[in-house]
């Protein structure tokens, strides 16, 4: 598997492919859907998300398929209500204002907020021939979600929680860690191949409040996966004892150094990094890092693009893929071409 070997540095017969949201408004097939159901009864249908899982699997040359969910559901544990409104985006009700809150937080039992998410997974991994992604948000990210309440440009609510009540900013984190763990290893006990942790709001923060507010929690979600507890699986996943851990986050250039130190198997980037340099300061498989507004542009100049990131790749440990999410205008056709393109660049990495 291509994809597994680039996340274990072995050689591949091809440059592994995902983008980061490839289900999602920009293939018809999912608008469809959509248009019957509400975003949340996708995820909440175990039925609807393995079918919303392999649309793009079906339509592309893909390499791995990332479970149909969301970040924000697990944060219904912590008692907050979630809402996705028209127009607006995520709405999380009641959201976390005062140290006093954290202390009260009565959690709800993990398996009601996410179950349908791992029966998901059990539904659809039979199905797929390519390795499955499960993933969660980061500690840092779902804090910001939990204490702004929705979607913010600066995370001014958050950021300003986290300095005037650092114990209760501390407690927080450490609850979301623990979840987070815990909901990442259900998640490959039901069948998935590789863990993602998407922290897509790091890089609001300077690299010292990462290193003393976030850094510490975010390595306690991967060590929650790691050797100090039994193996997931008998005989662990080709060559691991876990399911290899990507973290991707973004905007995050200024403090690479930082983040290498994370117990992760891989590093998603964003356009804004050189691979060169991340490579360097990494020493580990990366994966990236196209923009996602590249996927708009006239096929040549994508090509262009294309070939500029693979010529700079690492030559092994690389798997292609956005910067950040796919965008809803992306055009499919775009999709295809550039999944084929790496498709017929067979055997570009020969070891
Ligand atoms: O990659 C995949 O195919 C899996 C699906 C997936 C979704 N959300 C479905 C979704 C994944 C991996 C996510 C992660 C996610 N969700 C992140 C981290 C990645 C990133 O892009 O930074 C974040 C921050 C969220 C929170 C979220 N979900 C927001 C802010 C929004 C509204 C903005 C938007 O793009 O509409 C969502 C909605 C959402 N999650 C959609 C999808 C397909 C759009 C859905 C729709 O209305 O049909």
């Amino acid at each position: 598997m291509d994809f597994l070997n680039a996340l274990q540095n072995k050689a591949t017969s091809k440059t592994p492919i995902w983008l980061m949201r490839q289900a999602g408004r920009y293939m018809a097939c999912y608008r469809e859907l959509r248009a019957k159901h509400s975003l949340l009864e996708l995820v909440k249908t175990p039925e609807l998300a393995c079918e919303i899982t392999l649309q793009p699997i079906k339509a592309f040359n893909l390499d791995a398929a990332i479970i149909f969910s969301d970040i924000l559901p697990i944060l219904e544990t912590l008692g907050l209500k979630l809402e996705f409104i028209k127009g607006e985006g995520p709405a999380l009700h009641d959201p976390i204002r005062s140290a006093n809150q954290v202390e009260q937080l009565d959690l709800r039992p993990l398996e009601e907020t996410i179950g349908f998410t791992l029966e998901a997974i059990k539904l659809v991994k039979p199905e797929l021939k390519v390795p499955l992604i499960g993933f969660s948000g980061s500690p840092f990210t779902l804090a910001c979600y939990a204490i702004e309440g929705g979607g913010s440009k600066d995370h001014r609510l958050a950021k300003t929680f986290m300095y005037e009540h650092p114990d209760a900013w501390h407690k927080l984190m450490d609850i979301l860690a623990t979840l987070i763990g815990k909901y990442l290893r259900l998640q490959a006990e039901a069948g998935a191949d590789v863990l993602q942790i998407f922290d897509s709001w790091a890089g609001s923060l300077g690299p010292q409040d990462y290193k003393r507010f976030v850094f510490p929690h975010t390595q306690k979600v991967i060590q929650m996966l790691g050797s100090d507890f039994p193996p997931l699986k008998k005989g662990g996943q080709g060559g691991f004892s876990r399911p290899p851990i990507i973290y991707f986050s973004t905007g995050t250039s200024a403090y690479l150094d930082i983040i290498s130190k994370l117990d992760a198997d891989a590093f998603s980037i964003d356009w804004r990094v050189s691979l060169k340099q991340a490579a360097q300061v990494f020493q580990k498989p990366i994966q990236g890092n196209l923009d996602p507004i590249a996927l708009l542009a006239p096929w040549p100049e994508l090509k262009h693009q294309v070939d500029l990131i693979l010529e700079q790749a690492p030559k092994t440990g690389f798997v292609f893929n956005l910067g950040h999410g796919i965008l809803q205008f992306t055009p499919e056709d775009n999709v295809k071409r550039l999944t084929d393109y790496l498709t017929s660049l067979s055997n570009r990495v020969i070891v």
